[in-house]
């Protein structure tokens, strides 16, 4: 019996150092120190034992016992502090390595031109005013005073949806619904999409942008259009920009004008980028029609006002150097990240 418990101290030993888990741990211990365990049947046959060989082999019986006990329990601390170990490495932070940057999305560089002109609008004391883009016949031509035969309408070409509604062709309706709620002064700008059924191509899309301008109070005069455009002017390309008109004909506006910026690339002398003129088209302006302001019941004996309009694309064409206006619609990041 005793070279038994000798026995099982040995293989306790070797089987412990085998056990890689808790779970083979536990095993092991039910395997040895269980109620049918090894250890407990060596046990169970003590009473065959003489009276001298009781004391002798229960004491040896009890060192055993309590020495598998320890070392199960040293072996368990040892798994414990290995699977910890291992799961430290695993888990382990580096907080100096770089991290990785998850990709921010940049402002369109036409909302980033527009921000900027709804800047300097707001800095002269204009709201902004929007309106729908599926528009009524009346908004977008009739009350603009361009009644149903007028020949102006054939120069948009519209995108009808019925008889009476269409996608608006310019932002000017919005200057009759701003005028219909609200009465003198008025000081807009309505920045928003037109579409026309033009064919795409490298400067026409049939969306585009145009930021409307109207003011409309006492003693209102073309000096004060001209005013408005050239600060206008001042603060998108610089002190020393320039502007002009030449005479147009709008059948809302009367008088109406073409506004000409002078060529922010060369100062006027002509280049590339105005085509050799030094002056570049940018918007169509003039004081708003008699017969627009009572249309929306102002009278126009008492007030009168200006309005204008430009197209947003060409200017951020302009500003960037970009020659095809479908690159703004396209969201290639390649185009899209050198701004
Ligand atoms: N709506 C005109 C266009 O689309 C521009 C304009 C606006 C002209 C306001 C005069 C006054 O061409």
């Amino acid at each position: 019996m005793k070279a038994a418990l000798e026995q099982i101290r040995q293989t306790v030993a070797a089987e412990l150092n085998a056990a890689h888990d808790l779970k083979a741990l536990d095993a092991l211990r039910v395997k040895f120190l269980g109620k049918k365990g090894e250890l407990t049947a060596i046990l169970k046959q003590m009473g065959k034992l003489s009276a001298e060989e009781r004391p002798v082999i229960g004491q040896l019986a009890n060192e055993v016992r309590a020495d598998i006990e320890k070392r199960m329990e040293n072996r368990a601390a040892a798994l414990k502090e290995e699977l910890l170990n291992l799961r430290l490495a695993a888990e382990k932070i580096d907080v100096t390595m770089p991290g990785t940057k998850s990709p921010i999305g940049k402002q369109h560089p036409l909302s980033m031109v527009l921000e900027e002109i709804k800047e300097i609008f707001l800095g002269m004391g204009f709201d902004v005013a929007s309106g729908p883009e599926v528009e009524l016949d009346y908004y977008n031509f009739e009350a603009l005073n361009l009644p149903k035969d007028h020949p102006a309408r054939d120069t948009q070409d519209t995108f009808y949806i019925t008889e009476n509604i269409l996608l608006r062709t310019q932002t000017s309706p919005v200057q009759i619904r701003v005028m219909e709620n609200q009465k003198p002064p008025v000081r807009i700008i309505a920045p928003g999409r037109v579409y026309r059924s033009d064919a795409l191509d490298a400067t026409h899309s049939p969306l585009f942008h145009q930021i409307e301008g109207l003011v409309v109070d006492k003693n209102v005069t073309m000096a004060d259009l001209k005013g408005t455009l050239t600060m206008f002017a001042r603060r998108l390309y610089g002190e020393d920009a320039q502007i002009r008109f030449r005479p147009h004909h709008f059948p809302f506006t009367e008088p109406s004008a073409e506004v000409d910026f002078m060529c922010f690339a060369c100062g006027g002398k002509g280049c590339r980028l105005c085509k050799g003129e030094g002056w570049i088209e940018i918007l169509g302006a003039g004081m708003v029609h008699p017969k627009v302001l009572s249309n929306c019941g102002i009278d126009p004996e008492e007030y009168s006002g200006f309005a204008f309009g430009m197209g947003l694309e060409r200017i951020v064409m302009r500003r960037f150097g970009i020659d095809d206006i479908r690159m703004f619609y396209e969201n290639d990041q390649r185009f899209l990240n050198q701004f």
